[in-house]
């Protein structure tokens, strides 16, 4: 019975469709779910693809069915649960086996149990996994982190299910231990600046310039055609188009803004901070969805500070659309750049040697933050060069400069309106401190100095210094 070419633990939406992807791909698969009650559903599901699949009701079963070494899934939900599976799992497994966690996973974590796997000899693999369900189904953007020779053993299912860009697969292996999942986390960073900064310029369309849905959605889709051209846009442009079944009412606008998250997110800007690098549009983009989540407190809030003053929202007459674009454009391109650095910080932290050309190559499809602009990232990667951001890569600068005035537009017309704008301000507010070769830290390094004598360099002589400060009147 052990013919199966690997196993996968955990048939909830992502599971199964990976489950299915696999199989898909000629792979038998031995499937096992903690409750038989969605084995059995998956299985009644699977149509014509059932009889590549082996259900197996026990760990043990499981174990059994997978031709050694086994490569076995575990698409299960971050956390603790992990952890439960992996301890149920090592008294089954033999040496070069190998544990695959492709669940949304704290990189620490994983990191973690990398660590306390090695000594047995059962081999670990932090795969992040980007596309949602679609993805999972037909091709997603697989990040791994690990062993090398660990990876290759597993590298030609994990080819032939990724998602395909010209035909290029996009997995690939990125680093030692934690790295597939912390490569998933900026993914998942990026995905939220990026999401939040949409929102943001669907908001002044919606009430600086009183469209509705439709003709907002009609704009993203032609942006689609151009340098945002991105999944996400793309599918902004379709919800945006979309009215609700029950009402007829655009459908957006039933829904409750309200944002949920699961963590991913936070957790970017928490190592972003940890690390020293400025990630503020990830920063903020999680901030907005706290500040989302307290509904009450705004709509009391707006009671006493009355609504947005969009009467003097302006107007850019024909240009109105190019300049939020522009606007979005050089905001996108900070989010990124934001994220690249995040990275960089990290890989040297972790001696990971991030393949930054790499990453930018699988983003390219199959996961959420899909987009042209990855293949100008590609290309400032390109031979092996590492822009000291990417904010001054040789072939961003031009298109930065042609949109950045327009960022600056669109912030300061969003402020002097009062409508919010922060990723869109965070973005804007990087770029400007970024580029500013004369910044005012000397005046903070003054103020520190004056109460705590903590010194401070001088710019004509080297040294740490004093100030006159007891001289100072008052
Ligand atoms: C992906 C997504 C996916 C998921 C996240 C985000 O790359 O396929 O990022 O991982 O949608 O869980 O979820 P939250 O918005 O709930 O944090």
């Amino acid at each position: 019975m052990n013919d199966a070419d690997i196993g996968l633990i955990g048939l909830g939406v992502m599971g199964a469709n990976l489950a299915l992807n696999i199989a898909d791909q000629g792979y038998r698969v031995a499937v096992y779910n903690r409750t038989a009650e969605k084995t059995d559903n998956f299985m009644a599901q699977a149509g014509g693809l059932a009889e590549r699949f082996i259900a197996c009701r026990t760990l043990e079963d499981l174990v059994a069915a997978i031709k050694p070494p086994r490569p076995i899934i575990m698409m299960v939900q971050a956390g603790e649960a992990v952890d439960q599976q992996i301890a149920l799992l090592k008294p089954l497994v033999q040496k070069a086996d190998i544990l695959i966690d492709a669940g949304n996973a704290n990189f620490h974590d994983t990191m973690r149990r990398f660590a306390e796997l090695d000594p047995t000899g059962i081999s670990y693999l932090g795969m992040g996994v980007s596309g949602g369900a679609e993805g999972a189904r037909h091709g997603p953007s697989i990040m791994v982190g690990g062993s090398r020779d660990c990876y290759r053993r597993v590298e030609p299912v994990l080819t032939a299910i990724a998602a395909r860009h010209e035909g290029d697969a996009c997995v690939d292996y990125l680093g030692s231990d934690g790295a597939g999942h912390f490569v998933k986390t900026i993914h998942n960073g990026i995905e939220y600046a990026n999401m939040q900064m949409i929102a943001e310029i669907y908001g002044l369309m919606r009430t600086g310039h009183g469209l509705a849905p439709k003709r907002i959605g009609h704009v993203f889709d032609r942006w689609n055609d151009g340098p945002l051209k991105s999944y996400l846009i793309e599918i902004t442009g379709k919800v945006l188009a979309a009215d609700d079944p029950q009402t007829d009412q655009p459908m957006v606008d039933i829904i409750l803004d309200r944002a949920g998250q699961k963590g991913t997110g936070r957790w970017t800007a928490i190592e972003a901070q940890a690390l020293g690098v400025p990630a503020t549009t990830i920063e903020e983009a999680v901030s907005a969805r706290a500040l989302s989540a307290l509904k009450q407190q705004r709509l009391a809030a707006e009671e006493i500070y009355g609504p947005a003053l969009v009467a003097d929202f302006p107007d850019y007459g024909v240009d109105a659309a190019k300049t939020l674009e522009n606007a979005l454009l050089a905001a996108t391109i900070i989010a990124y750049a934001q994220g690249f650095a995040v990275m960089a910080t990290a890989s040297a932290e972790y001696d990971w040697k991030l393949p930054y050309r790499d990453v930018a190559r699988i983003w390219r499809a199959g996961c959420i933050i899909r987009s042209q602009f990855l293949e100008v990232i590609m290309q400032a990667y390109d031979k092996g060069a590492e822009p000291a951001n990417l904010l001054v890569a040789g072939n961003v600068v031009e298109t930065l400069e042609t949109a950045i005035p327009a960022l600056r537009r669109t912030v300061a017309a969003a402020a002097q309106s009062g409508l919010p704008v922060a990723a869109l301000a965070a973005a804007l507010g990087y770029f400007e401190t970024y580029r500013n070769g004369r910044s005012t830290a000397n005046l903070l390094q003054a103020q520190r100095d004056f109460f705590g004598e903590h010194g401070f360099e001088r710019t004509d002589r080297p040294g740490a210094h004093h100030g006159p400060w007891g001289l100072a009147p008052g």
